[in-house]
């Protein structure tokens, strides 16, 4: 059955749990509703009929219920009534525009888009409105429903027919309008270099929030990804709107609640700053907007993100076991250390090595060489393809790092192709770990990008590659606008999808100083993403956490690395680095040749228990467990098929004589009986015992004696358990 309805003039959009509904009503769209489902034919009972109560607010037409201000809209302008902030301002000669409702498509598809669209979604709805004020100029809202996960994905396009050019000022992905004047709370997800993905709430009091990036990268300060829930929502509980954009630019977003009760969210590129034109004969595309609703807490709501993102945007299922250079060696490389690691690499199962930063040009330290992707003979003297053959023998594929938007000074591609630079000639250049970024909006550079990236498959057979990207832009802002931003990521995609058309086996790891582009429009393109520079476990554990608010295990990339950490300087024990790098998409990133005997053999279990956690753990249902103690991170991870799962456990900070904590699971069958194994743990219960009772731990190191049933929970350690489902014949 279709997903989407018309009743007379309103639009019904259905998922397998929610609904959304809008109104077409005097040319504007109206929305009315946004949440759980609730009968089509219900429509006309949330048609606002209270705004007539308000002094201040304009009436555009008799009907004096019909006050603006205190109604939901689908999007927003400026100048028309409206007092909050606009969704999308243009300025076409100096007049403000006044889009009227034309018609509507359903099931059409949009074509070539230049920004990235989610795949395989269920069904579409295309709203077109013309602008009163000028002949030829079309707005079109675009909504894409993707049932399975409850998500629906919105974008924009402007349509130039006319014959003037159009100024884009602001034009938003995404725009909701919630009327029922609940008090709510912001979460985000910010941070920097090395601690990503920080969540923080706040209070939606009057006035307006406003996050976003500015550096021309989706960024490690802000990401993309937030939640809006009802004022003291649980993981559980309570209602959550979940947002986010397939985008890897400056974006924004704000949250605005109106004196009146109302709360509107925006979110899109970048708007500040912005002075796009849209020529005559022309068309525009925003990113597209992904948002969802659950009525279980923002676990509930990230549960949707995240099948959304296994099933709609990333392609890779499964990933090699793999081991990278960088922390082992920098930048300084060697063939001879290399397969010097492969015997014990292959010992240890893993599947793909990558060679990491310093392997070409003169690269022996980062002042030099970005952009001569060609082996540095002194380092690499038989090749970098003798080096994947070697690695061939022993099953292991060959994985390689580039930086392939960028250039040094010090490089003959500069010598070369200066003008391919993205510089301003008036002002002083300003460098960011000595390089300078490509001007990708060129054509010459998008196809000297595609070709470097190609090469390594075809000259290096490599079957893996480490995308990274380690500076921000900066002085295109000055001259150009934001909307440079928007130029520079369409010619990114465009590069991405042409690897993709020519290398369809070729794995991309996205990375960017860390998570810093750890956004759905990399995603859609790449493989895994690189979370965070930072492996420390008591770091990495809150990282981790942060991102599955929005991004399931299958895009999240974790390494095993050395302790004392190199970020952090803070020691850690074997046990606490394994067990949080398995919660992902599982790697390793030290000298192996190095460790003793017993950290390999432990090592080495990993990633035979790694092989078998993969084939579910990538599109697990991921529970963040909450306990009345605080202190902990705890996890848990179920296989689609509810018969496996992991238990992650993060004891930050210990205290003697302290109990831990009692955990309750989540979403296992209550008839069904369990087994829960680990470390000293070995329970079998019944899912509603597990999930009402809680699971007993056993008793923890108290400070001053113990036995070989206890547990040694102290400063940063981890646990991590198995769960079984036992009684599979029913
Ligand atoms: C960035 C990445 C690291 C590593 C270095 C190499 O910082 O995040 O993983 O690849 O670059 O220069």
């Amino acid at each position: 059955m279709s997903k989407i309805r018309i009743l007379d003039n309103a639009f019904y959009l259905e998922t397998a749990r929610t609904c959304y509904i809008l109104q077409i009503r005097d040319g504007f769209a109206e929305h009315l509703y946004y949440g759980d489902k609730i009968p089509p034919q219900d429509w006309r009972a949330l048609v606002e009929t209270r705004s007539c109560l308000l002094v201040n607010t304009l009436y555009p037409t008799a009907d004096m219920t019909y006050a603006i201000d205190a109604k939901g809209f689908e999007f927003s302008l400026p100048n028309r009534g409206d007092s909050r902030s606009s969704g999308i301002c243009l300025n076409c000669d100096d007049s403000v525009c006044d889009f009227v409702y034309d018609s509507y498509r359903i099931g059409a598809c949009p074509q070539d888009t230049p920004m990235p669209l989610p795949r395989d979604w269920d069904e579409s709805l295309c709203l077109t409105f013309r602008d009163r004020a000028h002949a030829g100029l079309t707005l079109e809202c675009w909504y894409l429903i993707c049932y399975d996960s409850d998500v629906i994905v919105r974008f924009h396009r402007l349509c130039n027919a006319g014959e003037r050019s159009v100024d884009i000022l602001k034009c938003c992905s995404g725009q909701l309008d919630l009327t029922d004047g609940g008090a709510y709370e912001l979460v985000s997800l910010q941070g920097a270099w090395g601690r990503e993905m920080s969540v923080s709430t706040c209070p939606v009091t009057q006035g307006m929030l406003m996050h976003g990036s500015f550096s021309g990268m989706s960024s490690a300060e802000c990401n993309p990804m937030f939640m809006l829930q009802s004022a003291g929502a649980s993981e559980t509980n309570g209602d959550v709107y979940a947002c986010n954009l397939m985008y890897s630019g400056s974006h924004a977003y704000s949250v605005e609640r109106t004196p009146y009760g109302g709360v509107r969210i925006l979110h899109g590129m970048q708007w500040e700053n912005l002075r796009y034109p849209l020529a005559p004969h022309n068309s525009f595309m925003t990113p597209a907007s992904v948002m969802t609703y659950s009525s279980c807490g923002r676990g509930g709501a990230s549960r949707n993100m995240h099948r959304f993102v296994c099933n709609h945007v990333s392609t890779c299922r499964q990933l090699p076991v793999m081991l990278n250079t960088w922390e082992a060696f920098y930048f300084d490389i060697h063939a001879d250390k290399i397969l010097a690691l492969a015997d014990r690499a292959q010992a240890c199962g893993i599947e793909c090595m990558v060679i990491d930063d310093g392997w070409f040009g003169a690269r022996d330290d980062d002042t030099t060489s970005l952009g001569d992707w060609h082996e540095d003979v002194r380092k690499f003297p038989n090749g970098i393809r003798s080096v994947a053959q070697q690695l061939a023998r022993r099953n292991i594929k060959l994985g390689i790092w580039i930086e392939p938007e960028m250039i040094s000074e010090q490089s003959d591609l500069y010598r070369a192709h200066r003008d391919w630079v993205l510089q301003d000639d008036e002002l002083r250049p300003i460098v960011g770990r000595g390089q300078y970024i490509l001007d990708l909006t060129k054509q010459e550079v998008q196809d000297h990008v595609v070709h470097s990236v190609g090469r390594l498959a075809e000259a290096y057979g490599a079957g893996y590659v480490k995308w990274d990207f380690n500076r921000r832009f900066a002085e295109v802002c000055a001259r150009k606008g934001s909307g440079y931003f928007y130029d520079y990521v369409t010619g990114l995609y465009a590069v991405l999808r042409r690897l993709q058309a020519e290398h369809p086996d070729l794995l991309i790891e996205n990375c960017a100083s860390g998570g810093g582009r750890f956004d759905l429009g990399m995603m859609r393109y790449t493989a895994c993403s690189w979370t965070s520079d930072n492996t420390n476990p008591l770091s990495r554990s809150s990282i981790q956490q942060g991102a599955s608010f929005g991004y399931p295990l299958q895009v999240t990339l974790n390494h095993y690395a050395a302790s004392p950490g190199h970020q952090t300087g803070r020691s850690s024990s074997v046990t606490a680095r394994i067990d949080t790098a398995l919660c992902g998409v599982f790697g390793i990133q030290t000298d192996i040749t190095r460790m003793g005997d017993e950290e390999f053999a432990e090592v080495s279990r990993a990633v035979a228990d790694y092989k078998r956690y993969r084939t579910w753990l990538g599109n697990a249902e991921v529970y963040r467990l909450q306990t009345g103690e605080q202190g902990y991170r705890i996890s848990q991870y179920m296989s689609t098929s509810g018969q496996d799962g992991l238990l992650y456990l993060m004891r930050e900070k210990f205290d003697t004589v302290t109990q831990l904590p009692v955990v309750r699971l989540c979403g296992l069958d209550p008839q069904a009986q369990y087994r829960v194994s680990g470390p000293k743990v070995n329970v079998s219960a019944s899912g509603a015992t597990l999930m009402r009772a809680g699971l007993r731990l056993p008793q923890n190191f108290t400070g001053v004696q113990g036995d070989e049933r206890t547990l040694m929970l102290t400063d940063s350690s981890t646990l991590l358990l198995e769960i079984h489902k036992e009684n599979t014949q029913e």
